[in-house]
């Protein structure tokens, strides 16, 4: 499904959670940012639900890095979900929506001082040591603060996703994690339960995102497991946690296929079933960190047709008022969307054209060569997929304004982030 659960199409328009898309372009204006609360909801129940019911004890951490504000927090927080948080500042976002800090989990390959100690003042209930560096560090910081930090592990298990290879975290090799290739893990876990302010709970890996095979998640489970299991042996450690992160893919275009969020479960639990049975173990806490299969559908972009620049028999541009400021990820990793023209929904493919950005950029083309009905200047185009991974890595390139959000549910439009205005532009400069 690319589109969200609630769209309609009525008449020719289309309508997501109830409210008519081209009524919430006049109102918020373009590009809008539109969330569909009951599709954020289901992806949420479907986890907690496909998970809950095949292993006994699994905390969900939704990955803020997909996109996170208040707004997004609560409702996260009201699906009894933890956070995975990677900065001080999607920490600092999560504490003031009054996020249950126990349950998020702090990672990064280069967490700041000030990130660890601020962690620990905001009682992050785990931090998840990614390198030899930060075992000191944390431990001097702890020792500062007269506490124990709970860490967990990250190994890199040398599982390679199939995906971009901007999206592979998990190789041998990676930034992330220390490989179990080497005896450096092990050595990693030495140093760890030698210190006095810290203690190891378990073992965290995460191998890539948008991935659609399940074989790389049980692999990685067998991994993580195999590797607690060598601890026991050689430090008697007892295994409290294991995450084996997120990355369960979304469809952008229809020739994707990702699997079911009840088939990760099904083959990730599986695994651990597997494995908790055959070396007799108490069934360790199970920790997931989905980001973009749970807000990647939920968002629609919204658009307006400007300038069309017709190339006889080359190529016929549709320029829209927003592009990679609000959504980089056709120019930096190739990312495929579809299209669809709010406001000409029931009518038929008419012709070809490639949907540009307005920056400066030749790279900045949204979609390339879709078929569309034929558009005019002021026309709405929406782009469903865009849940997940652009709002937080969008721009103010060319000085642009960020768009705002609006959530949708039951016929109603509840802004939630403003558009930003020529004054925002000035808010940081103080000379
Ligand atoms: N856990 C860890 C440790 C991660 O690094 C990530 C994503 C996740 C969980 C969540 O993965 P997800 O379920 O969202 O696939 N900017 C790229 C994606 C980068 C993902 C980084 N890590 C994109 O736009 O496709």
């Amino acid at each position: 499904m690319i589109l969200p659960d609630t769209a309609q199409i009525v008449g020719d328009h289309l309508h997501l959670g109830g409210c008519d898309t081209l009524e919430l372009a006049q109102t918020f204006g373009t590009p809008l940012y539109v969330f569909d609360e009951a599709t954020l909801r289901n992806r949420a129940r479907a986890y907690v639900q496909a998970f809950s019911s095949r292993y006994p004890d699994v905390l969900l951490c939704y990955a803020a890095k997909a996109f996170l504000n208040p707004w997004l927090a609560r409702l996260l927080a009201s699906e009894g979900f933890g956070l995975d948080v990677v900065s001080g500042g999607e920490m600092t976002v999560a504490a003031r929506a009054g996020f249950p800090m126990s349950k998020v989990h702090l990672h990064g390959n280069n967490k700041l001082p000030q990130e660890l100690d601020l962690a620990l003042e905001l009682g992050v209930g785990r931090i998840v040591l990614d390198n030899f560096t930060e075992i000191g560090l944390l431990d001097e910081i702890a020792q500062q603060r007269g506490c124990v930090a709970e860490v967990l592990l990250r190994i890199a298990p040398g599982v390679e996703a199939h995906t971009h290879e901007y999206l592979r975290t998990g190789g041998s090799y990676s930034k992330f994690g220390i490989p179990v290739l080497t005896d450096q893990a092990a050595e990693a876990v030495g140093q760890i339960v030698a210190r006095r302010h810290l203690k190891l709970v378990g073992f965290h890996a995460h191998i890539g995102s948008q991935i659609f095979d399940l074989l790389p998640f049980e692999e990685t489970v067998e991994i993580l497991m195999d590797f607690a299991l060598q601890m026991r042996e050689r430090y008697d450690f007892e295994l409290g946690e294991i995450s084996p992160g997120g990355g369960l893919g979304i469809q952008y275009t229809d020739g994707d296929d990702p699997p079911a969020i009840d088939d990760v479960a099904g083959a990730i639990t599986g695994a651990m079933h597997r494995l908790v049975a055959k070396h007799q173990l108490q069934p360790p806490l199970l920790v997931l960190e989905p980001g973009r299969s749970i807000v990647g559908s939920a968002g629609v972009t919204l658009y307006t047709a400007g300038a069309i620049k017709d190339i006889p028999s080359r190529r016929k541009y549709v320029a829209v008022d927003g592009g990679m400021a609000d959504n980089i990820r056709p120019a930096l990793y190739q990312a495929d969307y579809r299209a669809i023209v709010a406001n000409k929904a029931s009518a038929p493919a008419e012709e070809t054209v490639t949907i540009a950005g307005k920056y400066c950029e030749s790279g900045d083309l949204l979609i390339n060569d879709i078929r569309l009905p034929r558009i005019e200047p002021g026309d709405v185009i929406a782009i469903p997929g865009t849940g997940a991974y652009c709002i937080p890595m969008s721009s103010n390139y060319n000085l642009s304004l960020k768009a705002p959000i609006v959530a949708v549910s039951g016929g109603e439009a509840t802004l939630v982030r403003r558009r930003e205005t020529y004054d925002d532009l000035f808010a940081c400069e103080v000379a």
